[in-house]
């Protein structure tokens, strides 16, 4: 049986290539997507959820917003670098056609906390941007952080941050948060940096996209050779653009792609240091590890993972 699956998107370029992994994924039922803020504002990513469900084939799929902004803050807007890292509209300046439907009623929180409770250990959630509406979920029901599997895309052990030399983007926007989700949920595998910028795609993977002949493949390939291109500015030394978001969903398909370290970690919340991830030197004997840290990962059968998974979702979508 195919296990269930939540995506919390701050969609953003990586957070599209993740969607279509996860749909191309016969190993997960996505159950829905949940919109978070972080590479756009809120609603912009959920117009962007909604579209690239169309246009990937599966306007089945519910989109939930989420909370507007961090818990210490009472607003957010866009970082400059995050613009252009991903466009002003979150999918590299590219048009999408808009959808056809609206997103629910309910709100992302709510879907979290109720999935949970209906499904546990048959659903996993991976969060790919800041930790905002997971920490409320935590907070809104004591069973969700006993009970949910939390994959993440964020923070950075054993290298440096990308916005700071300590903080990664997503743990960043809301570091109270990721900090509230590593000391209160009983399962977290962290995706971060240490990874992530170890997996690259390049134009000549677009390519393959295009050669499809496929709207979503030309379109997923012009949203990516954005990326790609923003890259060769902010990281030339790594010759390609970093598969952050996707290779959190390929870890929750098959964490056999990753070597995870068990360690109970935080979030610094003061200093120079704001949003670091680290361990928690309190509890870092404590027998039970709530949190498990990628540290070196296969990248080559990853990208072989992606390109086949995907590559099978623009062929068959228009
Ligand atoms: C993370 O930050 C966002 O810009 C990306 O979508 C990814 O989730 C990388 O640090
Ligand atoms: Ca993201």
């Amino acid at each position: 049986m195919a296990k269930k699956i939540i995506l919390d998107l701050d969609t953003g370029v990586d957070d599209a290539l993740a969607l279509a992994y996860a749909l191309g994924s016969p190993e997960l039922e996505l159950i829905g997507v949940t919109g978070t803020y972080g590479n756009v504002l809120v609603g912009t990513g959920v117009a962007n959820d909604l579209s690239l469900l169309e246009l990937f084939g599966h306007p089945e799929v519910p989109v939930y917003p989420g909370l507007r902004h961090a818990r210490a803050r009472d607003g957010f807007e866009v970082l400059e670098i995050s613009a252009f890292i991903h466009g002003g509209n979150g999918v590299g300046d590219v048009e999408l056609p808009e959808a056809q439907r609206e997103a629910e009623e309910k709100s992302a929180v709510d879907f979290l906390v109720e999935s949970v409770r209906e499904y546990g250990d048959d659903l996993v959630i991976v969060a790919t941007g800041p930790s905002t509406n997971v920490a409320a979920a935590i907070e809104a029901d004591p069973e969700f952080a006993r009970n949910a599997h939390l994959v993440i895309m964020g923070g950075a052990l054993t290298v440096p941050g990308n916005v700071s030399a300590w903080a990664e983007a997503n743990i960043n926007q809301d570091p109270e948060a990721s900090d509230l989700m590593f000391r209160k949920a009983a399962d977290v595998t962290m995706v971060g940096l240490d990874v992530t910028l170890q997996t690259l795609l390049t134009y000549e993977d677009t390519a393959k996209w295009r050669e499809l002949g496929t709207r979503a493949g030309t379109l997923l390939a012009d949203i990516t050779d954005y990326y790609i291109k923003a890259y060769e500015t902010t990281a030339p030394y790594l010759g390609g653009c970093g598969l952050h978001d996707p290779l959190a969903v390929g870890v929750a398909v098959d964490e056999s792609l990753v070597q995870l370290l068990g360690i109970n970690m935080k979030v610094d919340t003061e200093g120079e240091t704001r949003g670091r991830t680290i361990g928690d030197e309190q509890r870092l004997s404590d027998e039970r590890k709530t949190a498990r840290v990628a540290v070196a990962v296969d990248a080559d059968r990853f990208l072989g993972e992606l390109m086949r998974r995907i590559g099978s979702v623009l062929q068959q979508a228009d």
